[in-house]
């Protein structure tokens, strides 16, 4: 099975679980860049905002294509109960092209159901596997017994 873990990331967190879980499977891995800035209390408010609206955004050009591979795990931070924008702009100009998709979110405290069920309605298709993980569970490196069972299950 060709599998991709495909992630954007602002502060690090989802970055690190998406590396995490690149090295419990064979996969090849791939960054989502969001070219617009989110720095600062401004770029938060902005960002909390277009991710509510299911705003898009300009990602840069991605070297994986999605169609060559069995699943695609893609990883986003949860922005106002939603999707980061660079993430709803990944999954909406690559709708067409997954066979199989496994989804894994970061969060604060709340919004990971609408997250997941956010990123379902963008591709139309159910995600074979979801994890959940807290900034608190990775700060405190509580979040490998989460990601165990989320990898075997996509390898079955
Ligand atoms: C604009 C913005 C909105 C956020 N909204 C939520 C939210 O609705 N619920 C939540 O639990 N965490 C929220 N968070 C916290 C992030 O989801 C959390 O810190 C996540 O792990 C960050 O991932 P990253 O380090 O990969 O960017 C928000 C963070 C940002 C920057």
């Amino acid at each position: 099975m060709k599998a991709l873990v495909v992630y954007y990331s602002k502060s690090g967190n989802t970055r690190e679980i998406g590396q995490n879980i690149a090295r419990e499977i064979p996969c090849d891995i791939e960054e989502i860049y969001d070219t617009q800035n989110r720095s600062g209390i401004i770029g938060y408010i902005k960002s909390a905002y277009q991710a509510n609206r299911g705003k898009l955004t300009t990602i840069k050009p991605m070297e994986k294509d999605p169609t060559n591979y069995d699943i695609v795990i893609i990883g986003t931070p949860v922005w106002a109960s939603r999707p980061a924008v660079a993430v709803t702009t990944y999954l909406t100009e690559n709708k067409d092209k997954f066979k199989d998709v496994a989804f894994f979110v970061t969060y604060g405290g709340s919004g990971f159901k609408k997250t997941i069920q956010t990123m379902e309605t963008i591709i139309g298709t159910k995600p074979v596997q979801t994890m959940g993980i807290r900034a608190k569970e990775i700060e405190n490196k509580t979040c490998d017994c989460k990601i165990d069972p989320f990898v075997r299950d996509i390898g079955n």
